[in-house]
């Protein structure tokens, strides 16, 4: 039995949506915090459980009889991420998981300036400590997550960062089909797995392969990260947030997220999404 939490979310909803093409539903049940939320997974005969990680008492009979348990990362930047983690992997270890399968991120370390990278790497010193069998999937940052970051790029022909570095821009989808292809192998995968694509381009990069697809002169403009907080707030942006992504571009510039591996590739049978794809996909509304 395979259990999944985080199946309301969009990467492990992918998962499961891959993994009914390999495993019967009978062999699936997924956690959610509001079952009327899985409802689509109860219409595929897949067993719906109630759980929450802030709710230790749900998740005994939430992880019962997993052979593998994918777990998701809290989704919150306000809630006590590792806490929370803390506590379902506790109540996995309880409950005799046999492998949890946490969705971590690259650069997952204890002095990135990216917090979640910081309470990733947390989590994984907690699932080393578990006793548990344990995989980390370490994915790359999410490619569509372009569309808001680089601005309105397309009328201004400027993408303004307050500092600029390589990201293995990933597609959540490829993620989600990797993490199906991991939890359906004959051999586990043990201990951390980077699931990223194939190239880590800068910000300078991403303009000129913007201008290249556009045929006009894309720049990336590397303003003080003081000046880029301040114009963040004044588009409306709340300040912890604009401080929580500001922290993801000194990783960035920190080479963090530097790393390719070729494992997506390897396990998706093709080349994994580029940031090419992405940016000739489109353009989203209001950009
Ligand atoms: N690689 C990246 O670039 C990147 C970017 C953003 C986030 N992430 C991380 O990757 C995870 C999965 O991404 P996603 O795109 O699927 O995010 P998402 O669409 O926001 O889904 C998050 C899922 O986590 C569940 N969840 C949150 N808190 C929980 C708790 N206390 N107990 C049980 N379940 C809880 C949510 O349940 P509800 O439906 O009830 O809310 C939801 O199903 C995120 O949670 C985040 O940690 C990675």
């Amino acid at each position: 039995m395979i259990v999944i939490t985080g199946a309301t979310g969009a990467l492990n909803g992918a998962t499961v949506d891959q993994l009914l093409t390999r495993v019967p539903a009978a062999e699936l049940a997924v956690v959610a915090r509001d079952v009327a939320k899985a409802q689509r997974f109860a219409d595929l005969g897949i067993d719906v459980r109630r759980g929450d990680y802030a709710d230790a008492e749900s998740l005994p009979s939430a992880f019962d009889a997993a052979d593998q348990l994918l777990l998701v990362s809290s989704s919150d930047p306000r809630a006590d991420a590792v806490e929370l983690q803390r506590t379902a992997i506790g109540a996995a270890a309880a409950a005799g998981v046999g492998r949890i399968l946490y969705t971590s991120h690259q650069g997952a370390a204890a002095d990135t300036p990216f917090g979640p990278g910081r309470d990733h790497y947390a989590t994984e010193k907690l699932l080393a400590e578990s006793g548990v069998a344990w995989t980390s999937l370490r994915n790359g940052f999410y490619a569509h997550s372009l569309a808001w970051l680089l601005g309105p790029w397309r009328e201004t022909g400027v993408i303004e960062v307050p500092a600029d570095g390589p990201v293995s821009w990933t597609s959540r989808g490829d993620a989600a089909e990797a993490a199906a292809h991991i939890l359906t192998a004959a051999t586990p995968r043990e201990g951390l797995v980077t699931i990223t694509a194939s190239a880590a381009p800068t910000f300078v990069e991403v303009a000129a392969i913007a201008s290249e697809l556009t045929g006009r002169e894309v720049t990336t403009r590397v303003v003080d990260p003081e000046e880029w907080v301040a114009r963040q707030v004044a588009a409306g942006q709340p300040e912890f947030l604009a401080r929580f992504m500001l922290g993801m571009y000194e990783a960035a510039d920190l080479g963090f997220f530097a790393g390719t591996d070729p494992l997506l590739g390897e396990l998706l049978g093709r080349q994994p999404v580029t940031v090419r794809d992405v940016l000739a996909a489109p353009a989203p509304q209001g950009h």
